[in-house]
């Protein structure tokens, strides 16, 4: 999805003042090996950082900037017993992904409102067209853990539940209320969970 490069590389320079789509490019005599490998993913992450008990690690141009112009990136994501990754999307790019420990739950919604969905054990793969609203639920008996790949260098994540529960500022109760149909109470309880 993202747009063809213009030269065989372009590592980013994240600290670069001006600002362009994307990023501009770090100068070839001050390239390394070490901007074209990242183990960032090697590690596992901290599922209990969140209420949803999962996390994502993002090799993604931010984290490694070697991908930048190059129009891919991929993650890893950890899943606690039980854990979730929440209804989200990814408007810049599909998705890949394939289960590399445990059992998923994993989901698509179409336009159309139509649900997708199959349970994935180990080195099975599933994919979720571009911008579409996605999930994965650990539904095995012990921890789970992906690794996902997205034809962008930063997909960005519209993640549902904190963009319309969790923004800055809040969202209007009037507007939550009507959109979901519930009471003051119901949206003050869920806002509450993530600490608006
Ligand atoms: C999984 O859905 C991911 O976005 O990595
Ligand atoms: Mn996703």
């Amino acid at each position: 999805a993202d747009p063809d490069p213009l030269q065989d590389f372009c590592v980013a320079n994240l600290n670069a003042t001006f600002s362009i789509n994307g990023y501009p490019c770090k100068s070839v005599s001050e390239t390394t090996s070490e901007d074209f490998f990242f183990s960032g993913l090697s590690k596992e992450g901290d599922t209990n950082s969140n209420p949803f008990g999962f996390i994502v690690t993002a090799g993604n141009v931010k984290t490694f900037p070697g991908l930048n112009t190059l129009g891919l990136s991929m993650n890893r994501v950890d899943y606690a017993p039980g854990g979730l990754n929440p209804p989200h999307s990814h408007p810049r790019a599909t998705e890949t992904g394939v289960v590399i420990k445990g059992k998923l739950l994993v989901g698509f919604i179409t336009t159309d409102n139509v649900f997708y969905s199959k349970v994935l054990t180990v080195g099975e793969m599933f994919v979720i067209p571009r911008g579409l609203v996605h999930f994965q639920r650990n539904v095995g008996e012990g921890k789970a853990m992906s690794i996902t790949a997205f034809n962008s260098q930063l997909p960005g994540a519209v993640v549902i539940p904190t963009n319309l529960f969790a923004t800055t500022p809040p969202i209007p109760n009037q507007v939550l209320t009507k959109a979901f149909q519930v009471g003051d109470d119901v949206v003050n309880s869920i806002k509450s969970k993530f600490g608006g």
